[in-house]
């Protein structure tokens, strides 16, 4: 964590040349206000657990697993193509509750962003407050999208999505980018020496 606790704008040097020249009430005021000020930041430091109105119930994985993840999910498959034997099927949405929903989906993935800057979520102060932001606005977008029923916005802004959410693990959390890829953990014989993640330390 890394906090600031300087209370800004009360440089020692503009203090001393203030409280010379300043008399009466306005002083007074000014100093409870800037001992409010350090009475906030303080208690900031020790209580800040009861100084918050909000309560995560949530951490990291459970708000990925099972509020992002299931948005993502819906807003992924709501437009595309589906090869089978049968041929080619093309899908989206085609009944106003069948929009409501990828609406439904990208309000939540926007809305993950701000959730994710919560302090107890907030891995740091900049890589990580500005994936959120990201988030926030490829979800904003693809809401737009989604209220617009724009059928090839929404795939693209689905695509872009995708990417934000792999930029941020690839950042935080490399372990999770192929979850079903078992090559980094378990050793494989590779024939060939194209590079890929098939090399590497055996
Ligand atoms: C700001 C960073 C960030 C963004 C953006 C982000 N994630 Fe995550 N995600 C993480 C971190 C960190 C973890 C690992 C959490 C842990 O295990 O403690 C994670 C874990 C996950 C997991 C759990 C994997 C597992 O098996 O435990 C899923 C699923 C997931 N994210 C999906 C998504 C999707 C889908 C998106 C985009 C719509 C997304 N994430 C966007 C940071 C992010």
């Amino acid at each position: 964590m890394n906090h600031d606790h300087s209370p800004r704008g009360s440089r020692p040097a503009e203090h001393g040349a203030r409280a010379e020249r300043s008399v009466g009430g306005w002083q007074t005021a000014e100093r409870v206000a800037r001992w409010g000020l350090v009475l906030v930041v303080l208690s900031g430091c020790t209580t800040s657990e009861e100084a918050r109105p909000y309560h995560p119930v949530a951490d990291v994985q459970e708000l990925m697993l099972h509020v992002v993840e299931p948005a993502a999910q819906t807003y992924w498959g709501a437009v595309g193509w589906i090869v089978d034997f049968d041929g080619e099927l093309y899908i989206h949405p085609t009944s106003d509750e069948e929009w409501l929903a990828v609406e439904n989906a990208a309000f939540m993935v926007a809305e993950s962003g701000n959730l994710l800057m919560m302090a107890d979520r907030a891995l740091d102060d900049e890589g990580w407050m500005a994936m959120s932001r990201s988030l926030i606005d490829v979800g904003e977008r693809a809401l737009r999208a989604a209220e617009a029923m724009d059928e090839q916005g929404v795939f693209d802004l689905g695509a872009e999505m995708y990417f934000v959410c792999s930029n941020c693990h690839a950042a935080y959390s490399p372990e999770i980018l192929r979850p079903n890829d078992d090559r980094s953990t378990e050793a494989e014989p590779v024939a060939s020496s194209s590079g890929g993640p098939g090399e590497g330390p055996r």
